[in-house]
């Protein structure tokens, strides 16, 4: 074959692949140019019948033709696949500042919802959030927080032992894991403890499952008037109110000295319960400063640290502000229940944007 018939060859072949338009054109003009049987290949059993001496250089020229159609066809299937991605990605566009619809079935809890509200608060008071196991032995529950066998204060907690045993039972409080964190922490510790508690207690405002958020400072000069300050910081903050009066009473606690409840200011009307300034006072939460030998148990010296400690019911919190009037709902996974409390789920609360201003029960 004549060399210029070749190089003509070449270029319709080059022109047959620049004329695919879609990725199934080039396929099939794939196959029929370099397939088994195929032009090239067609071409090539003509070799046999050249001169010996002309035959290495036709072949040779035959293979640059078969490799420029096969380079023409790679680069050709990389254009289409990008025209046809590009054609897609335009046809596929979503308009992201068309507003969500949501769904009117999906809703969080709202205990959930003020989970999020106090991890939200305390996150920005520079808190972070530890967590422990609900099955916990006797040493973090009670031992290590000044709770030693036989002392009358494990009478104040209704435990649930697990079965046969003594030592493992499911935890009656999250200050449990105020001692996991400082065995494996030194001070500073800055942490809250969201999460679930056990007790044998069963009525309107008790559940044998509850949720309780502890918090937990350890500091070189941390004292009472810090822990005072956080937490009237925190109730105005979780109420969304500019004030609310509180008071501390003294009390007691085993892991604290002093300890202290704290209470916020109420009325009461009609059965009412109504949040902030007024005659009445309702019990929020326990609290004080962490008891040396707690301090003690987990290594930490109390002649140079010290530290507050408080415990919240979650659940309590989640009655009080959103007036619910029966704990026992919280568990029972009525779907009406919930669509009337619930919270739409993209609210999410922040304190900078509002914590349950867009609550789903509002809408
Ligand atoms: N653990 C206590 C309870 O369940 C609550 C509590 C009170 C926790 C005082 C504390 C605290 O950290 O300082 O009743």
């Amino acid at each position: 074959m004549p060399m210029n018939e070749l190089d003509e060859l070449q270029a319709q072949m080059l022109q047959t692949v620049a004329d695919a338009a879609t990725s199934a054109e080039l396929e099939a003009a794939r196959v029929a140019l370099l397939g088994k049987k195929g032009a090239i290949t067609e071409k090539m059993k003509t070799l046999g019948s050249l001169p010996p001496e002309e035959r290495k250089a036709a072949g040779q020229r035959f293979n640059a033709v078969k490799d420029a159609v096969a380079k023409a066809i790679d680069d050709k299937k990389q254009a289409l696949a990008d025209a046809e991605l590009n054609k897609r990605l335009e046809q596929e566009t979503v308009d992201i500042t068309l507003p969500v619809r949501f769904s009117r079935q999906g809703r969080v809890h709202p205990l959930y919802q003020t989970y999020d509200e106090v991890v939200a608060i305390f996150g920005q008071m520079g808190f972070s959030v530890a967590e422990g196991p609900d099955i916990e032995d006797d040493f973090h529950n009670f031992t290590a927080l000044n709770t030693p066998e036989n002392h009358p204060a494990r009478q104040m907690q209704d435990t649930f032992y697990l079965q046969g045993d003594e030592k493992y039972i499911v935890r009656t409080q999250t200050s449990a894991v105020q001692i996991r964190t400082m065995e494996n922490q030194q001070p500073p510790v800055r942490i809250i403890v969201p999460g679930r508690t056990y007790r044998c207690d069963y009525d309107a405002t008790h559940a044998p499952m509850f949720h309780q958020v502890e918090g937990l400072i350890v500091d070189k000069t941390t004292n009472m008037a810090h822990l005072k300050g956080c937490l009237i910081e925190f109730v105005k903050t979780f109420f969304e109110l500019d004030d609310v009066p509180v008071r501390f009473r003294p009390s007691f606690f085993p892991f604290t000295e002093p300890s202290a409840e704290m209470d916020i200011g109420c009325t009461r009307k009609a059965g009412e319960l109504k949040i902030g300034a007024g005659a009445d006072w309702l019990e929020i939460l326990g609290c004080g400063m962490v008891h040396p030998n707690v301090l003690k148990a987990c290594h930490i010296d109390p002649d140079v640290y010290q530290g507050f400690a408080f415990g919240i019911g979650l659940d309590r919190l989640a009655m009080l502000k959103y007036a619910i009037p029966d704990l026992r709902d919280f568990f029972e996974s009525d779907l009406r229940w919930l669509a009337h409390y619930g919270f739409v789920p993209l609210d999410i609360p922040s304190t900078g944007a509002g914590l349950s201003m867009t609550g789903g029960n509002k809408r």
